[in-house]
This record gives structure tokens, C-alpha cells and sequence, in this order.
């Protein structure tokens, strides 16, 4: 198969772990005859510097030619305690999100059993925990208008806004890959205080019968912050509106021992990216200590979503033998072990594959 796959390397860590996903794709491109055809684009604090733009027209032009995007991080520290910044990398991801029509981010969970102790959770409680969060990522507070300050500067105002076309396409998706699960669907919503989550519940509800094989629950998002560490295994398709979905997705990476593993996919129109869930972990930058894991295992969702389902597993086995081997970075590594730096970790899977 020839691929077009746009390269966003992004802020802090993010080249160096784009990079060690490059070299796995290619080792899997040698070995099962593809061709993979990469084009690097600018986004984020970088774009910024070399543009004024975080997401510059030529980035976006890049995205809608090429087949797929793999995505590291964007941030930098110099904008964090800035709040009068005009121009923020952040913006770069939101509207490229919006841009690409990437209404659906899948962030999917899953325990290692080799690295369950790791957790800070007790093993048991984590152990055989697997389940997909499925966060709505182009409408609700990240996007709803008026957005803003009073002229005096002394009230602020957020908007929080859902369509019925926004709930059910989101939820729609939802029930079909519950369906290919283990069938059980949770909404997660604060529907007996937000009106936008009183139209999810409503639309929820209505469109349930079309997929009677799924079961669903509703859950208050205050009380699914507290089920996904006191029992994550109950879950297995957790849906939600965006802001909710951006905290529970951190708060459940948590789960799996290190945020260096988490991959993720945004689906909707034409073109989908890929990107693992972490940030641009600027202090890391350059040092060669990176976990590369949630890019590499984002390349693999990347080849599963366009059909190459062996070379997907390939790189997830690779993956699991270089934990097993304990190869492993500094946030993974156990107290006996030794960590491994960035690239031997891509070197180790690369050569697996
Ligand atoms: C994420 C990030 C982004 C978000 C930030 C960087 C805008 O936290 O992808 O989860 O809030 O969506
Ligand atoms: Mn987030």
C-alpha cells in the first residue's frame, strides 16, 4: 500500500518521539512492502516562531493532501504563565482539529499486565481495566461563543454550546464501536445541573433503541471521576462532551502507570490523526529520555485505521516484548531495572517489528 502520511513533530518532545514512531513505520514498511511517503509541517510554538501562526496554511494544506497525520505535542513553557500571549500554540491544535473536522477523539485505555504495578493504584483494582474514552473534540466550552471579558476586565465568560447534529453524530459513533466491544455504553454528563447535558441525556435516550444489543448507563461526570479509579473495569465505552472528556482522559491515563503510553486517534471528515495523549513535556526536551511508547502505539491505531491490521498488531507486539525485555524509559522503569534512553526504545521496537 502507498500511504501519505503528513509529519507535525510540534514543541518539546515532541520531534524526538515522532522520530522513533518514523523509524518504527519504516521498519514496517521494509518488512511488509508499503511505501510510506512522510511531508513534515509546522504547528504549535515552533510554527509561532517561524510563521506568527500556530497553525499555519501551509500545515493545514499538508493535512488535507496526505492520507493520515501523526501529531506529537505542542507547548511551550514560555506561554504558560502568559496570559496576555495573543498568539498561543494551543490555538494551533484547536483550530486544526476544527479545520480537519475531527469531532471525535478516541483515547483508549488499557492495564499492561506487565506493568500493572506500576500504577499508583493498587494492582487489583487496575488489573484487566480496558475501555475506550470517546470525547466529542469540536463543539462544546472549547469552541461556544461569546467567549470573553467585560470591557473592565473584571467578569470573564465562557459559552458552552451543542447542536443536536454535534450530539448524534458523536453518539452514533459511540454505540458502533460499543458494539464491537463488550457492548456497554456510558454517557457521562452533569445533566441534572448543564442544559447542554440535559440535550445529550434526551438525545441518548432516543436513540438507544436503534442499538438494542448495547447497554447503556448514564453517570454524572463528578461520579465517574470517582468510578474510573475506585472500579476502572466496570468501563467500556465511556462517551462525553469535550471538556469532560479532556479532564477524565488524564485522570485515567493515570490508571495505566505512565502518560507515556496512552495513544489516540481524531476521527470525523477526510483525514485522521494520530497523536499520543501526553503534552510537549519541555523539561524532557532534547534529552533523550522521552517515552516514544503513546506515538509508536499512535502509529500502530494509525495503520489499523486504514486497514493494515497485522502491521497495527505487529507494532503493539513489538511494543509488548520491549516491556517484557524491560526495555523500558525512566517513567516505566522498575526499581531494579536500568531505563533505556528514547531511542534505544525505538531501536528495540523498530528491530521487533
Ligand atoms: C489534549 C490537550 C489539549 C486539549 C490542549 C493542549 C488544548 O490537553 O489534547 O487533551 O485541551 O484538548
Ligand atoms: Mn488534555
Amino acid at each position: 500500500m502507498e500511504l501519505k502520511i503528513a509529519l507535525l513533530p510540534g514543541d518539546g518532545i515532541g520531534p524526538e518521539i515522532v522520530g522513533e514512531a518514523v523509524k518504527v513505520l519504516n521498519s514496517v514498511a521494509a518488512k511488509y512492502k508499503h511505501t510510506f511517503n512522510y511531508q513534515k509541517a509546522l504547528v504549535g510554538a515552533c510554527a509561532i516562531d517561524a510563521t506568527g501562526d500556530p497553525y499555519p496554511a501551509e500545515t493545514h494544506a499538508v493535512c488535507q493532501g496526505a492520507d493520515v497525520v501523526l501529531f506529537g505535542a505542542i507547548g511551550d513553557p514560555k506561554y504558560d504563565n502568559n496570559p496576555s500571549a495573543k498568539v498561543r500554540p494551543e490555538q494551533g491544535l484547536l483550530r486544526m482539529r476544527k479545520s480537519l473536522g475531527l469531532y471525535a477523539n478516541l483515547r483508549p485505555l488499557a492495564v499492561f499486565d506487565s506493568l500493572a504495578d506500576r500504577s499508583p493504584l493498587k494492582t487489583e483494582i487496575v488489573k484487566g481495566a480496558d475501555f475506550l474514552c470517546v470525547r466529542e473534540l469540536t463543539g462544546g466550552m472549547y469552541f461556544g461563543r461569546p467567549q470573553g471579558r467585560s470591557e473592565d476586565g473584571n467578569t470573564a465568560y465562557d459559552t458552552c454550546v451543542y447542536t443536536r447534529e454535534e450530539v448524534e453524530r458523536i453518539l452514533h459513533l459511540a454505540f458502533g464501536l460499543a458494539r464491537k466491544r463488550r457492548k456497554q455504553l456510558t454517557v457521562v454528563d452533569k445533566a441534572n445541573v448543564i442544559a447542554t447535558s440535559r440535550l445529550w441525556r434526551q438525545i441518548a435516550k432516543e436513540m438507544a433503541p436503534q442499538y438494542p444489543d448495547v447497554t447503556v448507563e448514564f453517570m454524572f461526570v463528578d461520579n465517574a471521576a470517582m468510578q474510573i479509579i475506585q472500579r476502572p473495569t466496570h468501563f467500556d465505552v465511556i462517551v462525553t462532551e469535550n471538556l469532560f472528556g479532556d479532564i477524565l482522559t488524564d485522570e485515567s491515563s493515570v490508571i495505566s502507570g505512565s502518560l507515556g503510553m496512552l495513544p489516540s486517534a481524531s476521527v470525523g471528515a477526510k483525514v485522521a490523526l494520530f497523536e499520543p495523549i501526553h503534552g510537549s513535556y519541555p523539561q524532557a526536551a532534547g534529552k533523550n529520555i522521552a517515552n516514544p511508547m503513546a506515538t509508536i502505539l499512535s502509529a500502530a491505531m494509525m495503520l489499523e485505521h486504514v486497514g493494515l491490521e497485522k502491521e497495527g498488531k505487529a507494532i503493539r507486539d513489538a511494543v509488548n516484548k520491549a516491556i517484557e525485555a524491560g526495555v523500558v524509559t525512566e517513567d516505566l522503569v522498575s526499581a531494579a531495572g536500568k531505563a533505556a534512553s528514547t531511542t534505544e526504545v525505538g531501536d528495540f521496537i523498530a528491530a521487533a517489528v
